[in-house]
């Protein structure tokens, strides 16, 4: 029975679902939800380290087949060896999000791979200035602006002819809570989670007759590289205050397989915080 158990729990692996094993997903109620995103594909962007690693592991573990991408080629080619050795269905390409070749070559990818695309997850995110706001350069402002808040719309742009054709399709994005709560030094790149709650809410009422949800994901504090980076420059006791603990990156992934499931089909707009604490009324 167990040989036979494991021979059909391959034949689902083949079918993009999880590699938990048949019988653990027919006992227990997360069996459900692991192939909830069964034959649907996810391009993540900046998904090879952080929370967008843990996001494209946790949509690939839910079922889906995921497309992960960021700016360097050997950060892409570790994070598919990584999750193609843990059986899941996953390919990868280098996009810098802030520039529009490599947007383009993205969803070449995602096409020539899996055929379409239901999922675009936005985590790119950059901040190279801790400083006034008012002192901050041209130069800094274009960047921010450009990776953080233009990059979502123009990289859904070209992907929106294959995505609303498909019955389901989503988009998460992925902001901040200092959004909500500005820390001081960070004002431009505060400025720019706060505009993607807005993009969030205007792409949502402009996709709906399409059928294509937006929603946004705030994480609080999560231990990565970036808040690492962040925090050498002393900002540790204000981002300490806005919060009870940092996150894990695992923490901010559940929610967005929910936000892309069908569980989620009458959600839209949404800004949802993730933080141990909400600031939100
Ligand atoms: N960590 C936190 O506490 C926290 C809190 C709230 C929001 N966020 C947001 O969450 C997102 C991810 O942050 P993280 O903490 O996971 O960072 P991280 O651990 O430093 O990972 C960043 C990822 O994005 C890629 N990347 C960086 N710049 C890119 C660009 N221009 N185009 C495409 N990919 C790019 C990096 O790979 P390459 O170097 O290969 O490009 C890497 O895969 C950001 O938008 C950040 O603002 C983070």
């Amino acid at each position: 029975v167990t040989a036979m158990l494991r021979s059909v729990s391959w034949t689902f692996r083949g079918l993009h679902c999880s590699s938990v094993p048949l019988s653990a997903r027919v006992n227990s109620k997360r069996a459900d939800r692991s192939c909830a995103l069964a034959e649907k594909v996810a391009v993540i962007t900046g998904s090879t380290k952080g929370i967008g690693f843990a996001i494209a592991r946790r949509l690939a573990q839910d079922g889906a087949h995921v497309v992960v991408s960021s700016r360097k080629q050997q950060n892409v080619d570790r994070a598919v060896a990584v999750l193609q050795g843990e059986g899941l269905s996953v390919t990868g390409t280098v996009c810098h999000v802030g520039k529009a070749e490599d947007r383009e070559r993205l969803v070449a990818t995602a096409l020539e791979h899996c055929g379409g695309v239901d999922f675009l997850v936005c985590v790119a995110g950059v901040n190279p200035l801790v400083g006034s706001t008012l002192g901050a350069s041209e130069q800094v402002w274009n960047k921010i602006l450009d990776v953080n808040v233009k990059a979502p719309a123009l990289l859904l742009s070209k992907l929106l002819p294959h995505m609303e054709n498909r019955k389901g399709s989503s988009v998460v994005l992925v902001s901040s809570m200092v959004a909500y709560v500005p820390v001081p030094k960070l004002g431009v790149y505060n400025t720019s989670k706060t505009a993607l709650l807005g993009l969030c809410k205007s792409l949502a009422v402009e996709l709906a007759p399409k059928g294509i949800r937006v929603n946004c994901l705030v994480p609080g504090i999560i231990k990565t590289d970036f808040i690492q980076r962040t925090t050498l420059h002393g900002l540790r006791p204000q981002l300490c205050s806005l919060l009870f603990r940092f996150g894990e990156p695992e923490e901010c992934a559940g929610i967005v397989s929910f936000l892309c499931s069908s569980d989620a089909s009458y959600i839209s707009g949404e800004n949802i915080v993730v933080a141990s604490y909400s600031p939100k009324l």
